[in-house]
């Protein structure tokens, strides 16, 4: 498939908005964040042709593909090495039909396929990395069919020069393949990816550590919560957009204790609501939305968190803003999101352990009065608000509102 011009069918019309990754004449590769499923998180070593095509079915027969999700992911753990010509090739026990299959069954569903890499000789479950292989890795993924291309950086230098020439040079072997393949840089934040990543052909980087199934951690690369990641995510509205966003890792919604790397022995797992806190915040954050947990059996709970229509158009919105905090008060946050259509959305996060009354008064987030308020999760309208609004909000939850 070739990347579609966008030249022709636009002259005249509207511009059409360039991410820093794109050039001009050029469609968007990720117009709205990324959303899918990825198999680390629940499965790790367990991935296989057969899981694939059974999450693949689950995606469809959940509501979640309705619901907008696309990607389905394979991680770390599919290589099975890389034969005498250097070319790389995935486990035959576990992938025995190749990749391939694994991507026309996929395509079948009308879902996409992604896979995953690291810019160094090694990926951090220590399989072969494409380092020095990237044209050839890059050409072998767009003949299987593959759609996103996640490119990890254990085993690899630590400055910042070495990882944009390394990412850069993966962005242009994608780029020379002629595909479009959505490039999700994954070095967790210490090189600042926000700061290049887009401009050498990137849609999406990780901003931190591995997400853990738990509330609040310690930010280090074992414990790291859903509550600090918000915290590091904060700060970087600036540089999502269309085409470019920060990545803030996987949803762990559902997990339930469950994930093979992500659910850390001693901790608690994360509870229901905090999990839909997850969800809230995520999509408030236009941040890419990986649902992990075994979609073949995930409750109704999990389903209802993940599907909920009117909290992933937040995510999906065409302006592409990353919500700020507006408001840190002790237990209680509140994050903005301005919506393409002049619309606001707000999230109410109490991060306290006692359920709590937050009252908010429009002009304390500089917005005028009066809006009309709908609650997103209780699906309640509450009428025209004219200065202030007046929300319960239990521990550890994130009232979500939509202000029009
Ligand atoms: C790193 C990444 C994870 C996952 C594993 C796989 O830790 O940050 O998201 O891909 O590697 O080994």
């Amino acid at each position: 498939m070739q990347r579609r011009s966008f030249v022709a069918s636009c002259a005249g019309a509207a511009a059409v908005t360039l991410g820093r990754g794109a050039s001009a004449g050029e469609e968007l590769l990720a117009p709205t964040p990324p959303m899918g499923w990825m198999s680390w998180n629940q499965f790790g070593p367990e991935v296989s042709d057969h899981l694939l095509r059974e999450m693949a079915d689950a995606m469809v027969a959940s509501g979640m593909k309705a619901a907008g999700y696309t990607y389905v992911c394979i991680d770390d753990l599919w290589q099975g090495g890389r034969d005498r010509a250097g070319n790389l090739y995935p486990d035959p026990k576990r992938f025995p039909a190749g990749i391939k299959a694994v991507a026309d069954y996929v395509h079948g569903r009308g879902l996409k396929l992604g896979i995953y890499t690291d810019a160094a000789e090694k990926t951090c479950a220590e399989q072969p990395g494409s380092l020095g292989y990237e044209d050839r890795d890059a050409a072998a993924f767009a003949s299987w069919g593959v759609d996103y291309l996640k490119c990890d950086y254990c085993f690899a230098p630590e400055d910042q020069e070495t990882a944009i020439a390394r990412y850069r040079t993966m962005a242009q072997a994608l780029r020379r393949t002629g595909r479009p393949i959505v490039f999700a840089v994954c070095e967790w934040g210490p090189r600042e990816p926000w700061t290049w990543a887009a401009r050498i052909g990137a849609q999406l980087w990780r901003t931190t550590w591995d997400v853990r199934d738990i509330w609040e951690g310690e930010y280090n690369d074992d414990h790291l919560g859903i509550t600090n990641i918000i915290d590091r995510q904060a700060d970087l509205a600036d540089y999502a957009g269309p085409g470019h966003w920060n990545d803030p890792d996987m949803l762990v919604i559902g997990l339930h204790g469950k994930g093979t790397y992500t659910s850390p022995k001693g901790w608690p797992p994360c509870r229901d609501v905090e999990y839909r806190s997850q969800m809230s915040l995520w999509c408030l954050m236009a941040s890419p939305l990986h649902a992990t947990c075994d979609l073949r059996t995930m409750d109704g709970l999990t389903r209802e968190i993940l599907t909920n229509r009117d909290v992933i158009a937040l995510n999906q919105d065409p302006l592409g803003r990353q919500a700020r905090r507006a408001i840190k008060d002790r237990h209680v946050e509140v994050w903005k999101k301005p919506l393409a259509d002049g619309r606001f959305a707000l999230g109410l996060l109490n991060r306290g352990p006692q359920a709590g009354e937050v009252r908010l008064k429009w002009t304390d987030i500089a917005l005028k009065p009066a809006w009309r308020v709908r609650d997103l999760w209780t699906k309640e309208d509450l009428g025209t608000v004219r200065d202030t609004i007046t929300r319960r909000v239990g521990s550890h939850e994130t009232c979500v509102l939509l202000l029009s």
